[in-house]
């Protein structure tokens, strides 16, 4: 077993990179020499990276990749995508292209409020909590006058503080609903610090409160956290084109091409082991773009399940319809993402990133962020009704499983060279490469 380290977090780097190695390699040199591989030869950029987290022994690389060509509200933008799966960004790339010839994409936000709760037990009459809480909420309220100074200058701050009764489905369980806008900041620092204010003036009011009996007094603060889920901070991304503007091949029709697609995301909305696997491609867009950002994907990708969920069955986050001969796709979803604050202003990828995208403010972020989930949908979808997934994706798997057999760069522009006209299987290209070696 592998015996349990204590003061771990106050070892230097290399004592934590030594208790490593000798505890879980059998080639410690060669598992010692991996981490340092990763290291930045800039000590000052290492050392930037190392504070972000605890416990920081090396890097870890994801692709930095761009997709060119998008169309956003009539202004074109190059999106930076991270993403270690083949084929996301080629999709998304086609996907702009495709578009860009019928309009492009519009996107607007259709709202930004933020969520937070401070969840309570109180043991008592309703009513008497009802009158304590209308009372006591414009102390609430001034109570983060200094927190929320900065945030006012902005244009944001607390939108509202809301008493909610669940005791109906937990007993003597009570919430404050506070509903916040952090303009161009994610918000969670903001609103996580606003709600254990409120947690703490909470408490001390009640234990003054004197029409309150002792037990009622005493208020038991469960917790104070800002909600991922945000039904009210969403974006919409639309595109649309005359039917006879779709695809029109030998194979299908545009008309026939704009109903089969409209059934495959019918299919998405109304059965859930479709919309799951419909909705993880356009978090493979939305992620990307979310991580090569400095936002938090886990936070985006909770919220937006959840979403995707609100009507009590999992379903599909973007629709399709055909109106007057007009074919109309759309993606509404639930983004809470920052500009400014977190990783934004210190991470050197993510600053260019952003500065790529010609520094958006958080609305503008939703906006190209729901474009490149709309937009990597749109390409599943497009490749799922004609050709099938895995030609384009085995295409560009291609160079993942030659690296796998150490191709040499010649080996791999002959092997890329054949398969621009044969299909790409992966026994196919081991054989390929068994006879180019042999
Ligand atoms: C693969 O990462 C994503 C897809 O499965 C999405 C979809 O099926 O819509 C291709």
């Amino acid at each position: 077993m592998i015996p349990e380290v204590t003061g771990f977090s106050k070892l230097n780097k290399q004592q934590k990179i030594d208790w490593l190695v000798s505890n879980h390699f059998k080639h410690t040199k060669k598992a010692e020499q991996v981490l340092y591989t990763y290291w930045n030869t800039d000590k000052q950029l290492q050392q930037l990276h190392d504070e972000f987290a605890e416990n920081t022994l090396s890097n870890f690389y994801l692709p930095f990749s761009i997709a060119p060509n998008f169309t956003i509200n009539n202004k074109r933008y190059t999106i930076p995508m991270s993403i270690e799966e083949s084929s996301v960004v080629a999709a998304a790339s086609n996907a702009a292209k495709f578009w860009n010839k019928r309009g492009g994409f519009t996107a607007k936000v259709i709202d930004t409020q933020k969520i937070g709760q401070v969840h309570f037990s109180f043991i008592g009459d309703t009513t008497k909590l009802v009158t304590f809480f209308n009372s006591v909420k414009p102390k609430l309220i001034n109570s983060i006058q200094p927190i929320e100074a900065n945030m006012k200058k902005r244009g944001g701050g607390l939108l509202d503080i809301e008493l909610r009764n669940k005791t109906g489905d937990i007993p003597n369980y009570y919430q404050l609903h506070c509903t916040f806008e952090t303009v161009d900041a994610m918000g969670a620092n903001f609103i996580n610090t606003c709600l254990e204010k409120f947690a703490e003036v909470l408490q001390l009011k009640a234990l003054e409160w004197d029409a309150f009996t002792t037990s009622e007094k005493e208020i038991e603060i469960i917790m104070s956290i800002l909600s991922n889920y945000v039904p009210d901070c969403i974006v919409r991304a639309e595109v649309f084109c005359n039917v006879k503007d779709l695809p029109n091949t030998s194979e299908i029709s545009s008309k026939a091409y704009a109903e089969k697609f409209i059934r495959a995301v019918t299919i998405a909305e109304k059965e859930p082991f479709r919309a799951v696997t419909h909705n993880k491609g356009i978090m493979n867009g939305i992620d990307a773009v979310v991580i090569a950002t400095g936002n938090d994907f886990r936070a985006i990708e909770a919220g937006a399940h959840a979403y995707a969920a609100k009507n009590g069955s999992y379903s599909s986050l973007t629709h399709a319809y055909i109106k007057n001969n007009i074919f109309t796709y759309y993606i509404e979803i639930p983004l809470a993402v920052g500009t400014i604050g977190g990783l934004t202003s210190l991470h050197p990828m993510v600053k260019l990133a952003l500065e790529l995208l010609n520094k958006p403010n958080a609305k503008q972020l939703m906006e190209i962020i729901a474009v490149a989930g709309l937009a990597q949908n749109f390409g599943a979808i497009n490749s799922l009704i004609t050709t099938g997934i895995q030609k384009g994706h085995m295409k560009m798997h291609l160079l993942n499983i030659l690296n796998q057999c150490n191709a040499t760069a010649e080996e791999k522009q002959q092997i890329v060279q054949y398969f621009t006209k044969n299909t790409v299987t992966h026994s196919e290209v081991i054989k390929q490469l068994e006879l180019l070696r042999s």
